[in-house]
């Protein structure tokens, strides 16, 4: 393991070697020797439990481990240092896409899913600070008429999973230091939004301090280490460390279906996409969507170096960004949405290899600190670097990797800022544009579109199940569609 810090938090006891074991004076010496002294200089002021406090935290730092993640954030091959070339990609049908085969994926992913051999993964520890809503993002209010949270939303789509395949499907909640009691205080208080309790698990992923430009470590209180979430590749191996991966193992599931918690408009257990991932003996697979333009910040699926891979929108340098084709096409289009199938036996060994397959990156932030007098200091530029793994770096660790294009208006819609673009407004937008879309296809009648509505996943889940249960208008359809009162019926 890299970090004692990309352990679960509980496991800082445990470390042998950095341990409450080791004398103060030697942990000093140690922090010493890596120029980071400074983090005990308020200790002639603190009590008993702040010096308690601080002390266990520093004893867990593996610093020399921690000083090298740093220092490979910055050896990351620079952009012009790679060679990309454009990734083969499984286009929509009204791409060139091949239908024949993408129904042929169907049934095989629908086969899996019987078998209950996919589990269900969110990613929910990221702090949303762009959205800034207290508390999980998964607990934020996104229903369009209802308090639904995205967590109850997501719930109805496992239910609605459940229902049409007639297996229980586990559901990984993977959260941090920074969301984890208020997730699962939401799960309780909702009676686990219906779902029995046993199939919901959740773990943490680790945390990991930052360093200031100078490469010193940031004291946020006089007797605490700033740390923040490891990053979504913290997912992997907290699997590992968590537990969490023998569990799926215990039962039977031997793919897992991962997205993140901010997207409502992302399908979960979609079998077009597993099945092409398991035809393909894929050991991780990657859904895109065609980039808007050259600058929208995604990170693109491309061949780096000869592997399929993502190279983040802050790392595609702009020779590549903006290269075009000769039908004047970008020739790197294809958005990742952070949609991604990932094998359990794939999982462990990137795990394993996570120093080299999941590396370290930096990112410049404001990082909350505290003056010389140990007052609070909130910066207005950024003053240091947050390291994070990328989940989207095991692509490159995969013996085989199938790319999925989907369409942007059925399936992303992200939640990130607390107002204009990819922001609650937007994504309820989209989320009522889909819910129309599948009454329409349906057939069903006596639909204003221009009513708000809301569409309950546990019974409908697309315009299948409209026709399946044979929902000829909205009314016939209960509490299952809810349409604003006195807009339409
Ligand atoms: P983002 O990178 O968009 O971060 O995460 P965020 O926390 O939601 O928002 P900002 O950047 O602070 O405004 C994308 C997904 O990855 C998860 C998030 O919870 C979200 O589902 N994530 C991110 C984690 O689970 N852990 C992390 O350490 C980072």
């Amino acid at each position: 393991m890299l970090l004692a810090a990309s352990a679960l938090h509980a496991d800082y006891s445990t470390q042998s070697g950095h341990g409450y074991s080791a004398s103060l004076g030697e942990l000093r010496e140690r922090f010493a020797s890596f120029g980071q002294e400074h983090v005990f200089r308020f200790w002639d002021v603190l009590g008993s439990a702040g010096r308690a406090r601080l002390a266990a935290q520093a004893a867990a730092l593996d610093l020399g481990a921690l000083a090298a993640a740093d220092r490979a954030t910055r050896e990351l091959a620079a952009p012009g240092a790679r060679c990309l070339e454009p990734a083969p990609i499984q286009r929509l049908p009204e791409h060139g896409g091949d239908a024949k085969l993408a129904a042929a994926a169907r049934e095989c992913g629908e086969e899996m899913l019987a078998a209950g051999r996919v589990a269900a993964l969110v990613v929910a520890g990221g702090q949303g600070t762009r959205l800034g809503f207290e508390g999980p993002k998964g607990a934020f209010p996104l229903g369009p008429l209802t308090d639904r949270t995205l967590f109850e939303q997501q719930a109805q789509k496992i239910q609605g999973l459940r229902h049409r395949y007639g297996r229980p499907m586990p559901w990984y909640i993977m959260t941090s230091a920074a969301t984890d009691t208020q997730t699962r205080a939401l799960f309780h208080s909702h009676a686990f939004f219906g779902l029995p309790e046993g199939d919901v698990y959740f773990f943490q992923q680790g945390m990991i301090p930052a360093f200031d430009f100078e490469g010193r470590l940031i004291l946020d209180q006089p007797d605490h280490i700033f740390e923040s979430p490891n990053g979504h590749g913290g997912s992997l191996t907290g699997l590992v460390a968590s537990g969490a991966l023998d569990d799926m193992e215990r039962r039977g599931v031997s793919s897992i279906y991962y997205y993140q918690v901010d997207n409502p408009l992302g399908r979960i257990g979609d079998p077009v996409y597993l099945g092409f991932h398991a035809a393909a003996g894929a050991d991780m697979s990657c859904k895109v969507i065609a980039k808007l333009d050259p600058l929208e910040k995604m990170g693109v699926v491309a061949r780096i170096d000869g592997r399929i891979g993502v190279v983040e929108y802050t790392e595609l340098d702009d020779e590549h960004r903006y290269a075009r084709g000769s039908d004047g096409e970008l020739v790197y289009w294809a958005g990742n949405i952070a949609i991604h199938v990932i094998e359990a036996a794939f999982a462990r060994r990137a795990a394993a290899n996570a120093d080299r397959i999941l590396p370290y990156h930096a990112s410049a932030k404001k990082i909350p600190t505290i003056d010389d007098n140990g007052h609070p200091v909130a910066p207005s530029e950024p003053n240091g670097r947050k390291l994070e793994r990328f989940v989207f770096d095991a692509l490159t660790g995969a013996r085989w990797v199938t790319v999925l294009e989907t369409r942007r208006d059925e399936e992303y819609s992200p939640i990130k800022n607390a107002s204009g673009a990819d922001s609650p407004q937007t994504a309820r937008r989209d989320l009522m544009a889909v819910y129309r879309r599948w009454l329409s296809d349906a057939g069903v009648e006596g639909l204003d579109v221009t009513a708000p509505i809301e569409v309950n996943h546990a019974v409908f889940d697309g315009p299948d199940d409209l026709r399946a249960r044979r929902i000829r208008r909205v009314a016939e359809a209960g509490d299952a569609i809810r349409i604003a009162p006195g807009v339409a019926e």
